[in-house]
């Protein structure tokens, strides 16, 4: 959702300020604020907008030169996106600034009771009673700004991620967490706060888990964490893996191109590692011991979006690899229908971010009913693996697009390889067969990178259909959640009205949105080995086409049955059908970015949408 960023050094604040909050932007970008500490006291400049409308107005009318800052870009909860909404947010006296990600569910209350001792309000956020409760509270404990910041946050209800500064400590910045990330940067003479690590990784890869209810004091030359209740905090410092570079586009016009040339190597990152001299399958990361795994008797995997789509792919696998009964199911839905789950139930969390509030509840749903869960993350030290009993991490790099790409398809490989693992641990496979899907499984990023040398046609046919009102999406096994997940990337991505079927379920009634002309992108899964899902939606093909519709299938090279049945055929590399969504996927991602370059709209951060979404 937000992004924030909070420093204390020695260099130009604002200039830290602002270039974290380029690489946070993803986040949301309803607005953007800074806040600096100056001789002449607390400045502030906030915008409406994207980043870019802050720094117009910030080269119209600099501000007085600091050490030390907080910004903000927003999503906006409480409050429309306009320049009064906008962070960071004051006290009446004007001399602390805070920002917030997150969302306070009882500032109703909290404001009112705050209007009755006379605090005036100067904007309809939930954030703004943060600003006069630590007014008063900082107050009544001597100036202290961390201790204001604990006795605030024991009063607030929700999720929420703070940070704050006072003109009267010029050094010092405060941030406060429950619910929503914030990750701390130890410099040398400098040091930093931050939604996630890509803000500060220009200045320093050594960075700082902040725990559930901790407070953090930073200067330029300490680091102090505590509990809300004032108990010093025990805390995991580690080193951040990747550089700089890996967050910055690197030539192209655009994360989301960027990131779908990437899948090849993150398909590789994440297989690499995973096998030992023994030829046995190894996860590392896995704390579940062979017996807890021998126990359990049902899976339940749980995410949002993509991640939902990557594990209604996981669930034909595992299945049918484990012959462990597999749910899946959206993680905002799970804990709401009082699933049946206990001790002998793994509940797998997947997601990019790691940071997902939807899924970071359904998982500790899970847990109080005492499930163990597993995440699937590509995000080091985020809130999810941390809560989780074990954790699979997926070795894509920062995924700075909003539109979830090789995330997605390194949650399916590492899916997989969790399937694997458990029919390894069960039994349920032989060892050579183990090998045999392993060895096919590392031929998948060269075919990927086949699949991209091929995308020219897939951007013209984007093109050809610019003008279309709607384009529906076809498949059947594995090849309905990649026709979901093409829908939603082109939804999200060009605004388009798209939808993507069971193509067996069509019959049933979406086949009534076919038009003469109707674009329907149908992947046809291989003629070999499932002959028979091969042939029914080759049927469904010639049922939409006798209604007019325009097709445009995706089928494996040398599958000549589908030429007479389509008006475009986009040829991916033969593969196993369970493999094939880590192809298929591709052509999609690119024709919806495509479609969306060619409607003008931004690739990287499409309207009303955020990277990470830490609000329910
Ligand atoms: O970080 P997560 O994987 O938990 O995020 C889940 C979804 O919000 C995410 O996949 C979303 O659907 C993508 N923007 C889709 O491209």
């Amino acid at each position: 959702m937000c992004g924030i960023i909070g420093y204390a050094g020695s260099q130009g604040a604002l200039e830290v300020v602002i270039d974290g909050l380029r690489r946070l932007e993803y986040r949301g970008y309803d607005s953007a604020g800074v806040a600096l500490l100056t001789d002449q006291g607390l400045a502030i400049e906030k915008r409406a907008g994207k980043l870019s409308n802050l720094m117009n107005s910030l080269a119209g009318r600099p501000l007085d030169p600091s050490t030390t800052g907080i910004g903000h870009t927003r999503w906006a909860t409480h409050g429309g996106p306009t320049d009064r909404n906008a962070h960071p947010h004051t006290d009446c006296e004007h001399k602390l600034a805070v920002i917030h990600n997150g969302i306070i569910e009882n500032f109703v209350e909290l404001r009112q009771a705050l209007e009755k001792k006379g605090h005036e309000f100067s904007s309809d956020t939930d954030t703004e009673s943060v600003a006069h409760l630590l007014e008063d509270e900082y107050r009544e404990c001597n100036s202290d700004l961390a201790e204001a910041m604990r006795r605030v946050c024991r009063q607030l209800r929700g999720a929420f991620t703070l940070v704050a500064i006072h003109v009267e400590s010029p050094h010092q910045v405060v941030g406060a967490r429950r619910n929503s990330p914030l990750v701390v940067g130890r410099g040398v003479d400098e040091n930093f706060l931050a939604s996630d690590v890509s803000a500060f990784i220009a200045h320093t890869r050594s960075a700082i888990e902040l725990g559930q209810d901790q407070v953090v004091d930073l200067r330029p030359d300490s680091i102090e964490i505590t509990n809300f209740d004032g108990t010093p905090a025990v805390t995991n410092e580690y080193e951040v893996t990747w550089d700089s570079a890996a967050a910055e586009k690197g030539g192209f016009d655009h994360f989301m191109l960027k990131e779908i040339e990437e899948q090849p190597r993150a398909v590789n990152e994440t297989l690499m590692g995973r096998v030992g001299i023994d030829g046995r399958l190894i996860l590392d990361e896995m704390r579940l011991s062979d017996d807890e795994l021998r126990e359990i008797d049902k899976i339940i995997v749980i995410g949002c979006g993509t991640a939902y789509h990557a594990g209604l792919i996981a669930k034909y696998a595992i299945e049918h690899w484990t012959r462990i009964p597999v749910e899946i199911e959206l993680a905002s839905e799970f804990r709401y229908r009082d699933p049946i789950v206990d001790r002998s139930t793994l509940v797998i969390a997947i997601s990019q971010s790691g940071e997902t509030m939807d899924t970071l509840m359904a998982l500790r749903h899970a847990r109080e009913q005492r499930a163990r869960v597993l995440a699937i993350c590509n995000t080091n030290g985020s809130t999810i693996p941390r809560e989780s009993d074990a954790v699979f991490y997926t070795h894509a790099g920062p995924e700075i697009a909003v539109a979830s790409t090789k995330a997605f398809l390194t949650q399916i490989v590492a899916a997989y390889l969790v399937g694997l693992y458990l029919a390894q641990v069960r039994g349920t496979k032989f060892g050579d067969e183990i090998s045999e899907i392993l060895t096919q499984l590392s031929a998948m990023p060269a075919k990927i990178e086949q699949v991209l040398e091929t995308m020219e046609p897939v951007r013209k046919l984007a093109n050809t259909l610019k003008d279309k009102q709607s384009v529906l999406f076809l498949g059947r096994h594995v090849g309905f959640p990649v026709a979901l997940e093409g829908a939603l990337k082109l939804k999200e991505l060009a605004y388009m009205h798209a939808e993507g079927f069971a193509a067996g379920e069509l019959k049933h009634g979406p086949i009534a949105l076919i038009e003469e002309g109707t674009p329907v992108i149908v992947t046809v899964p291989s003629p070999r080995g499932r002959s028979i899902i091969h042939d029914k939606v080759l049927s469904n093909i010639q049922e939409v086409r006798a209604r007019g519709a325009l097709t445009i299938v995706i089928a494996e090279e040398g599958d000549e049955s589908v030429i007479n049945f389509a008006d475009h055929i986009i040829r991916i590399p033969t593969c196993p059908t369970l493999l094939q969504p880590l192809l298929a996927t591709v052509p999609l991602q690119v024709f919806a970015c495509e479609m969306a370059t060619i409607k003008g709209f931004d690739v990287d951060q499409p309207r009303n949408l955020a990277k990470s979404v830490t609000v329910e």
